[in-house]
């Protein structure tokens, strides 16, 4: 196979067409600078990509902006609430009565096929199946993203800023921090084992159940089909479980309720990991979303960060390339990382909330009831859970 090589240019290059990339994209665009999009998958894959499903009142918020007849109205579902059950009852947080916000039900992939049909309805430049290798040049006016095309060519993009959309694996960080792995981290000793069933739904709202068997947590999907997750060990393989088998941990941790069963057409094991790159920006390069940070699940922050992240790096980017004006651009990394460890903190405080460990005491499990106790019976318990739950209002 002989391979070509094609050099194009923009004014700003995203590695990554999840939602980060693409709301930023858009932002960028109706601040009239214009940007190529790479991603190493497919349209389909994409589209497909299974993940958490709770939107904050901010990324709703902006999501309308961007299109005011947005489907998350339609086919998303308000909620204003969510369930903490511990001791076999159910204590509800009530979001707009403690912080007059709420959270919406509505799938990333959801999210993904609005922003995708919208962005190429638009005109954006954006290639699939195109996979970055590397960045150079970030200390000089033009980095450049490294690519390889579906067909084996090499594609050079030059640009004013690059910017590194691409999840926890991405290839734009080490230009950024100088390794991949430069950051803080954090494992956890659990993971989530996770289903989706046609099922009617077993509650309206979501239910984060703490049980002297572990966690669960009862989510949805649509009025047909539901989506949950019991804590398990990090090496459980999926595939072993039987559905009955499945059905009796998910119901032993949800005492007091009665699960809707139906079958399982999805399972799969979620690692638990918390991380935060040890730089998000050097030069004219910056990182958005997973690239940046990681947080376990259990607050439901993973997209809403990734979209906080684009808010502020738009209006960067717009007075640097613009206005020529660095000074928002130089503060990036420290404004982006208050909200970041603000989140990793809710993420990680649900987390030890709500999990059991084996090697917890009976000192530990006391406290770890105490601690919800405190946080139902408390009108500002309540309103801290409420308030970062919906979100901290965006910049
Ligand atoms: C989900 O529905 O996938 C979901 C909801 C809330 C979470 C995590 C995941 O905290």
């Amino acid at each position: 196979m002989s391979t070509a090589t094609q050099t194009i240019r923009t004014r700003v290059a995203i590695v990554g067409a999840g939602p980060a990339g693409l709301i930023l994209s858009h932002l960028l665009a109706d601040a009239g600078i214009d940007s190529v999009i790479v991603d190493q998958r497919t349209r389909g894959d994409i589209e497909q990509t299974i993940r958490a499903g709770i939107l904050e009142q901010g990324t709703v918020d902006l999501l309308t902006a961007i299109d005011p007849s947005s489907r998350v109205h339609t086919v998303g579902t308000r909620h204003d609430g969510i369930e903490l059950r511990f001791e076999g009852e159910g204590h509800r947080i009530d979001f707009p009565a403690l912080v007059g916000r709420s959270v919406w039900l509505y799938p990333q992939h959801e999210v993904l096929k609005d922003m995708l049909a919208l962005r190429l309805r638009a005109g954006q430049d954006l290639r699939f199946e195109v996979t970055a290798s590397r960045v150079e040049g970030v200390d000089t006016p033009t980095p450049r993203v490294f690519a390889t095309t579906a067909a084996g060519d090499e594609l050079i993009i030059e640009a004013d800023f690059v910017v590194g959309a691409d999840g926890s694996r991405s290839v734009v960080r080490p230009a950024i921090t100088g390794d991949a792995f430069n950051g803080h981290f954090r494992e956890y000793p659990f993971a989530w084992f996770g289903i989706l069933c046609e099922a009617p739904e077993s509650s309206e709202e979501l239910i984060y159940s703490n049980s002297d068997n572990g966690f669960a947590l009862i989510s949805q999907r649509s009025h047909d089909v539901q989506r949950m997750y019991f804590q398990c060990d990090p090496e459980t393989d999926p595939t072993v479980m039987s559905e009955e088998e499945i059905w009796e941990t998910l119901q032993s941790r949800v005492p007091g309720t009665t699960l809707k069963e139906g079958p399982i057409f999805q399972r799969d094991v979620l690692r638990f990991r918390s991380f935060v790159a040890s730089e998000l920006r050097h030069g004219r390069a910056a990182l958005v979303g997973d690239a940046a940070h990681t947080v376990p699940p259990t607050g439901a922050k993973g997209m809403n960060l990734a979209v906080a992240d684009v808010v502020l790096l738009a209006r960067a980017v717009n007075a640097l390339l613009v206005e020529n004006d660095a000074r928002l651009i130089d503060a990036y990394a420290d404004e982006a990382l208050k909200r970041i460890w603000k989140a990793q903190h809710f993420s990680w405080w649900m987390t030890s909330m709500l999990h059991t460990l084996p090697e917890h005491t009976e000192f530990d499990r006391r406290r770890q009831l105490g601690e919800l106790r405190s946080v139902v019976d408390s009108e500002a318990g309540r309103t801290f859970l409420a308030e970062a739950y919906t979100g901290w209002p965006l910049a």
